[in-house]
């Protein structure tokens, strides 16, 4: 039986646990750091994403059978170099493949270098050069994106003239994101549908994850400023077969073997974020190196097997697995906020009604969550994720808004969208 390491805290290491803990070749599962909720799967360990000796030390000491790495910055960091150094499986891209998230600028060529639908694009490397471009493009025919990580404010969509020569000041001059700041890739802005497509890869072979769709904006309407994701759901009716095959074969199975070929195999779980423009092709606006967050907690409610041996399969560089059984009918996350964020927000307040929870269909995943003494208080922006299953998006929205409210789950500022689908509600 096997002892499983969660590195992380988030919806998306609860949601990862989860599904993992159910494996019958899975005895038990540690968190480092985990949060409030993930005690109730495994046990908190008190180490931070960050501390990758640590987090080494003790895989080797409880015998970790593997360990699966939930946030981008550790795979930043080399977590994947250092554990398979030591001898140790670990699911997810080595230092030199995260690159593919961690640099616009090297995803940017990298893309283009295989010829990876993706749109026009100009890279710059001064402040000058910037200026120069927005004084040549109208402000709403691009996004500006910072080069390195930025937790998710690195993009910037300008209205105006004046919005786009401020952001490039704060990115390029006042360096509000570090050095991520020293390049800025300048993209084509796109119009259509936006998709988010995940695929696990052993470097070689890929196995073709859920379609999801994420809302990133905190007020309804997609109205307000960007999150991390406040919303998701699968399936996106308008990915039709065909737009899967040419998906898998155009853009997640060209990645792959681009980074085989440039000497950066990929490993772990490939993140795609897409357009299908209004000609209805897809592109890729941008690759992550992990799992998403909302998206990860409405897939692991919908797929119908055991997820810790295809992990493991990624790791070890054999997976063999063409295709994953997926439940029919839809999956939704409505993630619960602290009233403020992404701005700034209050923490500590009590969280009540989670024992309500009666509808097996609805599971919570505990995201800025903490434990004290017994009492679940809040702890980050982002704070629960009511997810459900039903037999359609419709129905699975239902079950979930059921259970916030005063009656039901709430905790004092408590915001959350009440919009969740209503792109693909109103087709
Ligand atoms: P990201 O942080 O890279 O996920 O980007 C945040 C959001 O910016 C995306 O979810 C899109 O809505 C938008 N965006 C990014 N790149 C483009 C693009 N090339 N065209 C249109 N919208 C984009
Ligand atoms: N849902 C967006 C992300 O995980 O980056």
């Amino acid at each position: 039986m096997a002892k499983v390491l969660i590195v992380g805290g988030e919806g998306r290491a609860h949601a990862l646990s989860w599904k993992i803990a159910q494996s019958p070749l899975v005895e038990k599962v540690y968190f480092a750091p985990g949060n409030g909720g993930t005690s109730q799967v495994g046990e908190n360990i008190d180490i931070n994403v960050s501390e990758l000796n640590k987090l080494a030390d003790f895989a080797k000491q409880n015998k970790i059978d593997l360990t699966v790495v939930s946030p981008e910055m550790p795979l930043a960091e080399g977590i994947v170099d250092l554990f398979e150094k030591e001898g140790l499986k670990i699911f997810g891209p080595s230092k030199a493949a995260a690159k593919i998230e961690t640099s616009k600028v090297f995803s940017d060529s990298f893309l283009k270098r295989h010829k990876i639908p993706y749109p026009d694009s100009t890279v710059v490397s001064s402040l000058a050069e910037a200026k120069a471009y927005v004084r040549q493009h109208p402000p709403q025919s691009y996004v500006i994106k910072a080069d390195g990580l930025a937790g998710g404010k690195g993009v910037i969509l300008p209205e105006t003239q004046e919005e786009a020569e401020t952001a490039l000041g704060d990115i390029m001059a006042k360096k509000i994101f570090g050095d991520s700041g020293n390049q800025i890739v300048f993209q084509e802005r796109l119009r259509g549908q936006e998709v988010s497509t995940f695929a696990l890869s052993d470097g070689e072979n890929i196995l073709m994850l859920p379609y999801l769709q994420d809302h990133k904006r905190i007020y309804d309407g997609d109205k307000g400023p960007n999150t991390g994701g406040v919303g998701a759901y699968t399936p996106v009716p308008f990915m039709t077969d065909e737009l899967d095959e040419q998906v898998q074969k155009e853009i997640i199975q060209a990645t792959v073997d681009g980074m085989r070929s440039d000497g950066r195999p990929y490993k772990g779980v490939l993140y795609g974020g897409l357009f299908i423009t209004e000609a209805g092709d897809p592109k890729v606006i941008e690759f992550n190196c992990r799992f998403g967050d909302p998206e990860c907690q409405p897939m692991m409610r919908v797929i119908d097997e055991d997820i810790y041996p295809l992990l493991m399969q990624s790791a070890e560089g054999r997976l063999t697995s063409k295709a994953i059984r997926i439940k029919p009918g839809a999956a939704v996350n409505i993630v619960l906020t602290s009233g403020g964020y992404p701005g700034s927000y209050q923490t500590d307040y009590e969280i009540m009604g989670l024992n309500s929870v009666e509808d097996p269909d609805v599971v919570i995943f505990h995201a800025g969550t903490k434990n004290e003494d017994g009492k679940i208080l809040t702890n980050g922006g982002r704070v629960l994720n009511v997810t459900a299953y039903g037999k359609d998006l419709k129905n699975a929205l239902a079950k979930a808004y059921a259970q916030i409210g005063p009656s039901g789950i709430h905790f004092k500022d408590m915001h959350f969208r009440t919009d969740i689908g209503f792109r693909v509600l109103n087709h």
